[in-house]
């Protein structure tokens, strides 16, 4: 499970170290008793976590914070040594934070109308980081959220993000997909995980300029779904549209300075003792005027490599405080670790309370998307 926290919440992830192992011990004698008994599937669905893990919105914040640790991996490093920090592995050197890459794909007019005049009443200009061989994700993306958009009505434009990488039969494949869809951005920086935080700068820097008339800016994985109609009802009536940054807030984590550790993060790097608050990377949005004040801010900046650490640190100064969505949390009462993604009626109703779900594979996609969409598991 691919879960992108770059810090750890010391004694509270210890605590709910033990919260989740009592959860897991119990779901196992759970199983255990019932199979033993021979109970069947009922008695099965009320052991499991999401009837066990019946909790205050409070906790489930906790909840959220205890994925924390060694264990996160991330896309592009799958199969590399755990034993040793990602940025010692590629000799990671800070670099400035300016961003100068060259367009190798653009739609300019994304946000415009025929005549090249900009859309005014665009409320999001949502931008995906993907890989530049995830095509059947954009797709899932293109045939789920996004076609819903479009029939709805629903005034939000996406673009996909990538770089580059060495592989000439990738480089076509991109261009051909641009060609059909339209809705590609591609800059000549190299597509590393390294990178992210340089393709969430390209990300800010394209909605700045190109679509600096919608109302919200949102950046996300590829591998979320969004109940798109839901949350862009939110996102009109209850959030403010200026000075505004909300997601999934990590408060108070600590860098890892274990060299051991996937995350670490040397002193030389980041000083502090714990990062500013952040929104966890996988989703978050921006007011325009506040994507604006950080593209802007970005400038002055050395690349730090956690892009979601990073957009945390411009808030701080910058003085944004970032908000949490509460129906952005709680994907873990559909979803359990080593378990996936469970279905009864119960869980069903906490989909549909969620806004956003994340960290899936491509069949997960399809699935969570036509379970809000069809209101069951079927
Ligand atoms: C990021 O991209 C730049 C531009 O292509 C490249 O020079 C650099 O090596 C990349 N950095 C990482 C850490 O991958
Ligand atoms: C999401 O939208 C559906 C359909 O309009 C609605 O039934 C549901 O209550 C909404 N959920 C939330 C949490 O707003």
């Amino acid at each position: 499970m691919l879960y992108e926290v770059k810090g750890q919440s010391g004694t509270m992830a210890r605590v709910m170290k033990i919260t989740k192992l009592i959860c897991c011990v119990t779901l196992l004698f759970g199983i255990i008793g019932t199979l033993w008994l021979g109970l069947g599937v009922k008695t099965l669905n009320d052991r499991r976590p999401g009837a066990i893990l019946r909790l205050t919105s409070d906790k489930r914040e906790h909840l959220s914070l205890s994925h924390k640790g060694a264990e996160a991996n991330s896309k592009d490093e799958k199969g590399h040594s755990k034993n040793i920090g990602i940025l010692i592995q590629h000799s990671w050197t800070p670099f400035s934070a300016k961003h100068d890459y060259k367009y190798l794909l653009n739609n300019r007019l994304k946000c415009a109308d025929k005549g090249g005049k900009l859309y005014e009443k665009l409320s999001v200009i949502a931008i995906v980081t993907s890989d530049p061989r995830n095509v059947d994700r954009r797709n899932v993306i293109r045939m789920t959220w996004i076609r819903h958009a479009i029939e709805n009505k629903i005034a939000i434009k996406v673009m996909f993000i990538v770089g580059v990488t060495s592989d000439g039969s990738i480089r076509n494949k991109i261009k051909h997909e641009a060609f059909l869809y339209k809705d590609i951005i591609q800059e000549a920086f190299q597509d590393t995980y390294l990178n992210l935080t340089v393709k969430t700068i390209g990300a800010l820097k394209w909605a700045t300029q190109l679509c600096p008339r919608a109302k919200f800016f949102m950046k996300l994985d590829d591998d979320v779904v969004v109940n798109i109609g839901n949350l862009t009802g939110f996102l009109d009536v209850f959030v403010p549209s200026v000075n505004y940054l909300g997601g999934i807030v990590q408060v108070g984590s600590i860098p890892f300075r274990n060299p051991q550790d996937k995350w670490y993060t040397p002193e030389e790097l980041y000083p502090e003792a714990t990062y500013p608050p952040y929104p966890e990377g996988k989703i978050y949005i921006m007011s325009m005027d506040v994507a604006k004040r950080i593209y802007h801010h970005t400038k002055t900046l050395q690349i730090f490599p956690w892009e979601d650490v990073f957009i945390g640190i411009c808030a701080k100064q910058l003085s944004i405080v970032p908000q949490n969505i509460v129906n952005f949390h709680g994907v873990w009462t559909v979803r359990s670790e080593g378990i996936g993604i469970i279905k009864t009626d119960e869980t069903l109703a906490n989909l549909n309370f969620l806004y956003v779900f994340y960290d899936l594979t491509i069949g997960e996609m399809i699935e969570i998307w036509q379970a809000w969409m069809s209101n069951s598991w079927d």
